[in-house]
């Protein structure tokens, strides 16, 4: 508490003359801390019975790049999710057996999503895990391939027991979601290192008047419109610098001669799927995790919304939007900047208006974005720390 009383000062000017110049108020300072600390804990997920489980992790890694999940034997998830592509595939709409009507989001920082995909279809890490498989477009496999394959493969078998305790199941619907489940209990662990972001975030809440002078100028003056003039924190919000909800930022929705309903159709694919939380799939004794599930309503303002993507590595992951439209960070900023408001559509934002920015502010936005960049990937690191026979 003094520390942060301390660089308070600092930051308003009372303590010295080196972090002065942008005369931070109390405001900003209290708003920047929420984007932090980083990373953020691990929470098990109650619905997933193998979550943290050191086995399902190992088995969901294995699975990740496994080609036999899909028809014909060509792709796996890591086809567009690619681990040296920040774990998307850097294409403007995805290519499975045939081209899908989005951009690939990387999957690190998953864990902390509430809704998956960009129209929020999965409630579950697990239940989107299982999409894909099953896609026509993407991986084009079925229930009864996975649930062969796990029987069959001595290696899976062996180590879906280990994992759940049982012998692949006779349901092939039960094998596929225990697949899904190991997938998930991989993805959990797949966070972004810290950046150049948290070290300053950090050195405010501690005092560390040196630590702050390492952040960038541009980047420090980009993080004040962020959270200022530009309000993009209404909803890149929290340490993942995302709500986790829903809206229309006025990218256009057309696709292929028609629309995509965003929100609006995730919505009624959650409700029809076999696979969501108040199913029999889901772990959770308690009930607890499917509340949500249960209170989901659809409205017709959900129709062209999208998910608020985190921001993390945001720098390492063009093209940008659900659909790829954007290029560069530079053109997202130029985006909001120049908002077409006619093009949100009549129960659209409030929030937004045209920034109107500066081309020196719009470059500071985007060196804030860049800042946001890991150093070194969190499993990175963990590797470096294993022994080498694992
Ligand atoms: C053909 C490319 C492709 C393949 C293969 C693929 N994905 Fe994806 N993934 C996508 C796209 C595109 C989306 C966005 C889907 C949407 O919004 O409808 C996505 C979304 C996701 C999400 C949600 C991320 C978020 O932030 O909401 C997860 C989790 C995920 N995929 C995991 C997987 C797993 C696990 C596999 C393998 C079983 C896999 N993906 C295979 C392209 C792919
Ligand atoms: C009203 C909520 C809202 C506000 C305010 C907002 N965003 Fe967004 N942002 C979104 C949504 C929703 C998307 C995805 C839109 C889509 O794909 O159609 C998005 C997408 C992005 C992306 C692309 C990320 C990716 O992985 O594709 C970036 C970068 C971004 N916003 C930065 C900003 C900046 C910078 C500001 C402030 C100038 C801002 N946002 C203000 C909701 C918002």
């Amino acid at each position: 508490m003094i520390a942060r009383a301390a660089v308070l000062a600092l930051l308003l000017g009372a303590g010295g003359a080196a972090a002065q110049p942008l005369g931070w108020s109390a405001d900003e300072v209290r708003v920047v801390l929420r984007h932090g600390p980083w990373p953020p804990p691990m929470a098990r997920d109650p619905s997933n019975r193998v979550s943290g489980n050191r086995d399902a992790i190992a088995l969901g890694e294995r699975l990740f790049f496994e080609p036999r999940l899909s028809q014909g034997g060509q792709l796996f998830c890591a086809s567009c999710h690619v681990p040296y592509r920040a774990w998307q595939d850097g294409r403007t709409r995805a290519r499975g057996l045939a081209e899908v009507d989005r951009n690939t989001p990387s999957v690190l920082n998953v864990r902390l999503q509430r809704w998956f995909g960009w129209d929020g279809a999965g409630d579950s890490l697990w239940a989107q895990s299982l999409r894909p498989i099953l896609d026509a477009r993407e991986m084009g496999a079925s229930a009864a391939q996975v649930a062969a394959l796990m029987r069959e493969d001595a290696e899976y078998a062996c180590r879906y027991r280990k994992s759940f305790g049982t012998a692949p199941a006779t349901d092939d619907a039960d094998v596929l979601v225990a697949v899904g489940k190991a997938l998930a209990a991989f993805q959990e662990t797949l966070a972004s290192g810290r950046s150049a972001f948290d070290d300053f975030r950090d050195a405010i809440e501690r005092g560390e008047r040196e630590a702050l002078e390492r952040y960038p100028r541009a980047a420090q003056r980009g993080l004040r419109i962020f959270v200022g003039k530009g309000a993009c924190n209404v909803c890149h919000l929290g340490p993942a610098f995302t709500n986790g909800e829903f809206h229309d930022v006025g990218v256009p929705f057309f696709i292929r001669g028609g629309v995509d309903p965003g929100r609006h159709g995730g919505i009624r694919r959650l409700q029809a799927s076999a696979y969501n939380l108040l199913g029999r799939h889901n772990d959770d004794q308690s009930g607890a995790a499917a509340t949500r599930t249960k209170h989901v309503a659809l409205e017709h303002r959900n129709f062209g919304e999208f998910k608020v993507p985190g921001l993390r590595n945001v720098a390492l992951t063009a093209p940008y939007m659900h659909n790829g439209s954007l290029a560069t960070l530079a053109d997202v900023v130029r985006h909001y900047s120049e908002l077409n408001v006619e093009r949100l559509h009549a129960d659209g934002e409030a929030i937004l208006k045209p920034l109107r920015l500066s081309s020196q502010e719009s470059v500071d936005l985007v060196a804030f974005l860049e800042s946001l960049t890991e150093r070194k990937s969190a499993l990175d690191e963990r590797r470096a720390a294993l022994p080498c026979s694992r």
